[in-house]
């Protein structure tokens, strides 16, 4: 068991080793590549949103029916992709058609949620840092359509999230790891149906 202030020094890097090479899989996934890398188009950049919104908007509700009280609730970052969706004049939210999503499978232990959170949080870390390039990358008409990204830039959400493990500990190291690289894992197949979808979807009917 994983406890106090060993757990930030001992779980965090044993998180991230874990993860490692599905972080790599998932920052170079044709859907999210472009944030970073190659051509940003501004339908491109609605791709990747609307990925993005798939995983945090259902993660978030598992999230918040394993631990309701205020303290606990990660930031509501799924309305801040809607709204830069909205935005861009997307219409997939409102028209309720988001195509494949995140329905894997929710935290039945803190130790499992806090190894699901520590994807969703760390993936904040990672859009701190990828906000200035991706401003200077964005099509002009889209440069301040960034809610999502803007709001990542506050460190206190990463140290709240490893105040709350403290606070849920002592938790299982194995579990906990075991947890984020499923999650990782679930995400990454939902990115593959839904990259597979549009590759179908836009290819010329044949006939
Ligand atoms: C183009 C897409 C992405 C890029 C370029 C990217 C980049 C980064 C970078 C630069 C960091 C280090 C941040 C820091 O230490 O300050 C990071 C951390 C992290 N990212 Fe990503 N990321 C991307 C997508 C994602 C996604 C979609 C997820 C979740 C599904 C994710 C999960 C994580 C996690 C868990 C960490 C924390 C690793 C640690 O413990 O240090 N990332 N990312």
């Amino acid at each position: 068991m994983t406890t106090g202030a060993s757990l930030y020094d001992i779980l965090r890097p044993k998180l991230r080793e874990a993860t490692k090479a599905a972080h790599h899989r998932i920052d170079h996934h044709p859907l999210m590549a472009p944030l970073v890398r190659g051509e940003l188009t501004a339908s491109l950049y609605g791709d990747a949103l609307l990925a993005l919104y798939c995983f945090h908007a259902p993660s978030e509700r598992a999230f918040a029916a394993f631990l309701s009280d205020l303290d606990s609730v990660p930031p509501c970052r799924s309305e801040w992709l809607a709204a830069d969706l909205e935005s861009l004049g997307r219409t997939e939210i409102a028209a309720s058609d988001i195509g494949p999503f995140w329905s894997g499978q929710p935290p039945s232990s803190p130790s499992e949620y806090i190894g699901m959170r520590y994807v969703i949080e760390g993936g904040s870390l990672g859009g701190r840092a990828i906000l200035a390039p991706l401003i200077e990358r964005l099509p002009s008409e889209c440069k301040h359509i960034t809610r999502f990204f803007d709001g990542q830039q506050d460190e206190r959400d990463w140290l709240n999230f490893w105040t709350l493990a403290d606070r849920l500990g002592p938790l299982d190291a194995d579990e906990t790891v075991r947890a984020a690289v499923r999650f990782f894992d679930e995400i990454e197949q939902m990115a593959d149906r839904r990259w597979q979808e549009s590759l179908t979807t836009a290819s010329p009917a044949t006939n």
